[in-house]
């Protein structure tokens, strides 16, 4: 298929890009920073470009990856995450539809599922969340027009009949938090593959499936992320006591971690669950805090990605 992949230069696109193809796929990567997998270089906002790309590529399909996202709240205004989230992927759902397409798989976020009260942790227990938690309350703009994005989603295969499926990804960024740094990077990753994370490859594995199974869908939303291993049954227990918790499903995780100085979390707030992924898409995370203790336990290379130095290619863009 002719697949027009957008954000092919950030982080996502650059693992994505080499799987359509490896998967038999012609990629035409859309974004406004240059990259390997990038030929178009310009906005989604721009409608005349989203129009002239899919008369001119033959456009068969669309992974919508191209965003501004958490990081860059703190270097663009309200009005261009507007521009960029909510315009740009109307323009895009606009002309699939009018293309007749029947597969749009688009790039959300776990973080809108985050209100202020959830972020502060202030509840008792660890918050649980899948595709049925809410009322959902963004807690900025990132998270309000990624859910605005999602609706959009929603009214195309509604009013369209365009099979959109949303991939609420949890994290996979390479780089360190932009908030948190208590601990050590490849510490606060490993922990978060608990609850709260995946590796790109996995998130990039998740888009090619979406894409196959979009026409059969039709229209859902998949929180996508590593398989937690605990239950809802351990909410309150992982708010105060996470390394009890850890130690019953994995009793010599402890012991690993000493060995490269690391801390387990002393406690969790949320809990992402992915099972309905699992069970409707068929999709599931091949990495998780499993495959981080085998990895210790074998004196293997950890199995995934860090990279502090990493910026989204358009700021590098920006500042060359
Ligand atoms: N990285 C994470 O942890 C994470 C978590 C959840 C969801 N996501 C989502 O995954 C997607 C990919 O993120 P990433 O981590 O690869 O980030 P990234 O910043 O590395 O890549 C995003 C790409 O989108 C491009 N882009 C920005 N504005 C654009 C525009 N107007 N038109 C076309 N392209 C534009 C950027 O230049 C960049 O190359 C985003 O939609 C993001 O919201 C990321």
């Amino acid at each position: 298929m002719r697949i027009l992949l957008t954000g092919s230069s950030g982080w996502l696109g650059r693992f994505l890009a080499p799987l359509l193809r490896a998967n038999g796929h012609v990629v035409a990567g859309l974004d406004i920073a240059p990259g390997a997998d990038t030929d178009i270089l310009g906005s989604v906002a721009d409608r005349a470009l989203v129009d002239r790309v899919f008369a001119e590529r033959g456009i068969e399909a669309v992974i919508h990856g191209g965003a501004l996202h958490k990081p860059d709240i703190a270097r663009y205004p309200a009005q261009a995450f507007v521009d960029v989230n909510v315009t740009g992927t109307l323009n895009l759902l606009e002309a699939a539809a009018r293309a007749g397409h029947n597969r749009f798989v688009f790039t959300s976020t776990t973080s809108l599922m985050i209100s202020q009260a959830i972020r502060d942790e202030a509840g008792d227990a660890a918050v649980w969340l899948d595709e049925d938690s809410g009322p959902l309350e963004p807690r900025n703009i990132y998270g309000v027009t990624k859910l605005a994005a999602e609706q959009l989603c929603r009214l195309a295969w509604l009013n369209d009949g365009l099979g959109c499926v949303v991939l609420r990804t949890s994290r996979f960024f390479p780089e360190e938090d932009d908030t948190h740094r208590a601990l050590s990077g490849e510490n606060m990753k490993a922990n978060e593959l608990l609850h709260r994370r995946l590796t790109v490859e996995d998130a990039a594995r998740a888009h090619l499936l979406a894409l196959e199974k979009a026409p059969e869908i039709g229209f859902d939303v998949f929180i996508v992320s590593a398989p937690t291993p605990f239950s809802r049954s351990e909410c309150s227990e992982l708010k105060i006591d996470a390394p009890a918790v850890i130690a019953r499903h994995f009793p010599d995780a402890e012991q690993l971690y000493r060995m490269k100085n690391w801390e387990l979390p002393r406690g969790i707030g949320r809990v992402y669950d992915a099972a309905l992924a699992e069970r409707r898409l068929g999709f599931r995370c091949e990495t998780g805090f499993a495959e981080v203790l085998d990895a210790l336990r074998a004196g293997r290379p950890l199995p995934f990605a860090h990279d502090p130095a990493y910026i989204s290619p358009k700021e590098d863009a920006a500042t060359a």
